[in-house]
């Protein structure tokens, strides 16, 4: 008796802690250590080849931001003038001799572009897309216990090759992943709910093991659903059988009671753990994203999540993070996507291709309906050696790949195979698309397959005709909206892409001066000297609408299902329509620093929950010039305007009203709205005139980042007077020095037409303000930014803690 309860104390003990055990898949970062250079260096394969005039840099890395702007680059306006070319990234590393038995292999979130990695001298692979994320197997050439040498070389040469500004190098994130022979394979989980509702969902959950033995095996599938507070909540096992050297899919249906929404404002997450066990032996386990919710287009009623009615308040955004280039960083990610949540933004279009892990983790934690987007081209080109060039051999690859790899997120909810496609145009697109949309069922029926069209006239649309799209995505022509449900009776319609209205901030142009992008594209436009754009929400491209007039369009049509914005930041290249020295665009609702223009507040007064009350421009003119005063406000019955304590009077917006105006006179002083609610001041807002500069003032957006070599912190330099006024033109050259734990990693003022390099240690203020993004260097000491601007005026420091 006492013999049989200590065996089944021990036998608890042991299964406790084999169950326990939590880890048997090592995931490495591998970003650090990498050798880099310019040119092509072929014999790079090799072992003894000599690197040392060779670049030590740590991934995720961009050589073209490192460039300097040329008018004659030949990846042109399109791109930001910024180089390409080719370069080859190596990096010697030792594999510890006790994962013999491992499978070990690599992973790439995006090299740009015509990757091809050599490992220990053998070539894995080329892949053209540089968008994609990529993986190879090393483990039949790698060297246990012994030093290897993994080289890859990057080809962004043929230019030009994008219409927007596109990075070189392997500028995502690399892991290395080892795990036992018997594995969950690549992307190798598929989580969906065919159920989904507050009081009980079922979950489907499909899961792919390799078994690189070569014997056959037995083993134990064990599957845990975890809320966030990390409680088990559901699980499965099942006893499994699986041949030598193959790949099967085991299927497990589990159920979870009341389960917490996931959703916009709300977006509970829970996880998917799989655990894979070789008699009591933890052999592998891997984490799959999962979030409990139902959406539905409706052609009459637009989209609904959960039930509740609700608009998409979506943007478009490129990949680019600004001044850091291509490079991707969660912080930025986190950085851009909180700026468009309190702007209210509750979608964003993955525009026109695969964004980064990071991009799509955050989306769903953050709570962003997402639009993920394949491609801009098919087989018919837009630019000489974009992606048609690699459609033929590449594009199933490429296109399951996308599906495999983000299909588990939440967030994801339309696949775009492709944005304003040549094809549309000719009967060819009906079997591209056909073919297309077969691709992505097979791979998931969940989500509906969509593509942004520009062609709204049925006969002339082949990719409408071809009968395959769930949802049609129309880009701009909002007057065309209103046809829309008798043209196309029966359809789910969506404004997959609008606006394309262009401002500089902080720029100013009264309505006399305002300069019209021309009629034709390519034309030549008569715009400022200086190549700004007023951010007044009065200039558009022709194919577009102003903010204000596309906004009232989908906010009046209930059949729309909503709309991205063209752009919610704005991103390097395509600065249409300006030449050189313009290079970056003017679409961003906020400048490319990452500073809001005016017109964010009027979306913030529309979308969000927040109470606004924003006026615009600033004040500081010529006595007596008039001057048309903005205000975006909300929550409010009327606003009054003051100068200078003297009443303007009072304005209500009227009927479909998104602002309210005043022509003022200017004289110095403070300008001062005050917003109001049955009698009752809601908020007030004053701007005064700015006096003589005299102090940098330095805004860190956190007061503290992490020494991983990784954590950003974002400072915001503005030039105020002696009472803090902001002054609205200046435009100084601040030097920084950076000390301690951080170096500086960009620099950029937001203004389109800046040719300074975003890796300079100095900023020129762009209407007052500029940005210094500072990285951990892995030290741990606490950072100090210092910023001199001249003689005249103090150097203003500012502290950042590093723990
Ligand atoms: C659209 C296109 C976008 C961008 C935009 C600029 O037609 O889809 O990628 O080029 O125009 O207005």
């Amino acid at each position: 008796m006492i013999l049989k309860k200590i065996i089944i104390a021990l036998t608890i003990l042991f299964s406790v802690s084999v169950f326990a055990q939590k880890q048997a898949r090592i995931v490495e970062d591998f970003n650090k250590n990498w050798n880099f250079k310019l040119g092509d260096y072929p014999e790079a394969i090799n072992a003894n080849f000599n690197t040392s005039d060779w670049r030590t840099l740590q991934l995720p890395h961009d050589w073209s931001i490192e460039g300097a702007f040329d008018k004659d680059s030949k990846t042109k306006q399109a791109q930001g003038f910024l180089p390409a070319g080719k370069g080859w990234y190596r990096k010697v590393f030792t594999i510890p001799a006790n994962w013999k038995n491992k499978t070990v292999s690599i992973e790439f979130d995006g090299v740009f572009k015509n990757s091809e990695v050599f490992i220990n001298g053998k070539s894995l692979g080329m892949r053209p897309n540089g968008y994609i994320s990529l993986g190879y197997d090393l483990t039949q050439y790698l060297n246990f216990g012994k030093s290897n040498t993994i080289a890859v070389k990057v080809d962004n040469d043929a230019q030009p090759n994008s219409r927007w500004y596109t990075g070189s190098g392997i500028y995502r994130n690399v892991r290395l992943v080892a795990s036992e022979k018997l594995h969950v394979g690549k992307w190798g989980t598929f989580v969906t709910t065919p159920e989904v509702s507050a009081e009980k969902s079922k979950i489907h959950l499909e899961v792919t093991i390799d078994n690189d033995n070569a014997v056959a095996k037995e083993f134990k599938l064990v599957t845990s659903i975890v809320n966030s507070e990390n409680k088990e909540v559901a699980n499965f096992t099942s006893t499994e059988k699986i041949g030598a050297k193959t790949s099967e899919k085991k299927i497990h249906d589990l159920k979870v009671k009341q389960p917490k929404l996931w959703s916009t404002e709300n977006p509970y997450l829970y996880k998917v753990i799989t655990k894979v066990y070789e008699k009591s032996k933890l052999v592998d386990n891997y984490e799959t994203p999962l979030g409990f919710r139902y959406f539905n287009f409706d052609s009459e009623k637009g989209f609904s999540l959960n039930g509740v009615p609700t608009k998409i308040y979506g943007v478009c955004l490129h990949h680019d993070n600004g001044a850091l280039g291509a490079v991707e960083n969660i912080h930025a990610v986190r950085r851009k996507l909180t700026l468009m949540k309190e702007m209210g933004a509750n979608a964003i279009r993955m525009s026109h291709n695969p964004h980064s892990l990071e991009m799509m983790q955050l989306c769903d934690e953050m709570g962003f309906i997402v639009q993920d987007e394949a491609f801009d081209v098919w087989k018919k080109k837009k630019v000489t050696n974009d992606y048609h060039k690699d459609w033929d051999a590449w594009h199933k690859q490429d296109l399951e790949d996308f599906i495999k790899r983000d299909r588990n997120h939440p967030s994801v909810m339309m696949w775009s195979i492709g944005n304003e496609i040549r094809e549309q145009f000719d009967s060819t697109g009906i079997a591209i698309t056909r073919e297309l949309a077969k691709i992505v069922k097979s791979l998931d029926v969940t989500r509906p397959v969509t593509s942004a069209l520009t062609e709204n006239v049925i006969e002339k649309n082949f990719i409408y005709q071809s009968g395959a799209l769930d949802l049609l995505g129309f880009n701009y022509k909002h007057e065309d909206y209103k046809d829309f449900p008798t043209k196309f009776k029966g359809q789910k319609i969506l404004a997959s892409e609008s606006v394309s209205a262009l401002e500089t901030r902080g720029h100013y142009d009264f309505p006399d001066g305002i300069k019209a992008w021309p009629t034709k594209h390519g034309a030549p436009f008569d715009g400022n000297a200086d190549w700004t754009v007023s951010a007044y929400d009065q200039v558009k491209s022709y194919w577009g609408a102003t903010h204000e007039e596309n906004w009232k369009t989908i906010k009046s049509q209930d059949f729309m299902a909503g709309t991205f914005i063209w752009t919610g930041f704005d991103y390097i290249g395509e600065p249409d329509p300006y030449p050189f020295p313009a290079r970056s665009s003017y679409f961003g609702i906020v400048d490319l620093a990452g500073l809001p223009k005016d017109v964010y507040y009027m979306y913030q007064s529309e979308w969000s929950n927040k109470t606004v009350l924003h006026i615009l421009p600033h004040w500081n003119w010529k006595k007596d010039q008039e001057v048309e005063v903005w205000a975006y406000y909300n929550n409010a019955d009327e606003v009054e305007l003051f100068l200078n304590g003297k009443s303007l009077g009072k304005k209500a917006k009227q009927n479909d009203d998104l602002h309210i105006s005043w022509l003022v006179k200017f004289e110095p002083g403070t300008l001062k709205a005050v917003s109001r609610k049955n009698g009752k001041i809601v908020l007030e807002k004053e701007i005064r005139t700015a006096g003589e500069a005299s102090k940098i003032d330095l805004k860190a957006e956190k007061t503290s980042i992490k020494n991983d070599t990784y954590d950003l912190v974002y400072v915001t330099v503005s030039m105020v007077d002696k009472d803090g006024n902001l002054l609205p033109t200046a435009m100084d050259l601040i030097n920084f020095e950076v000390s301690g734990g951080g170096k500086l990693v960009g620099v950029d003022n937001g203004y389109q037409a800046n040719l300074e390099s975003f890796k300079a240690n100095s900023c020129k203020l762009f209407n007052g303000k500029c940005v210094v993004i500072i990285q951990s260097n892995g030290k741990k000491e606490n950072i100090q930014l210092k910023a001199k601007v001249g003689n005249r005026i103090p150097i203003s420091l500012i502290k950042i803690n590093v723990n």
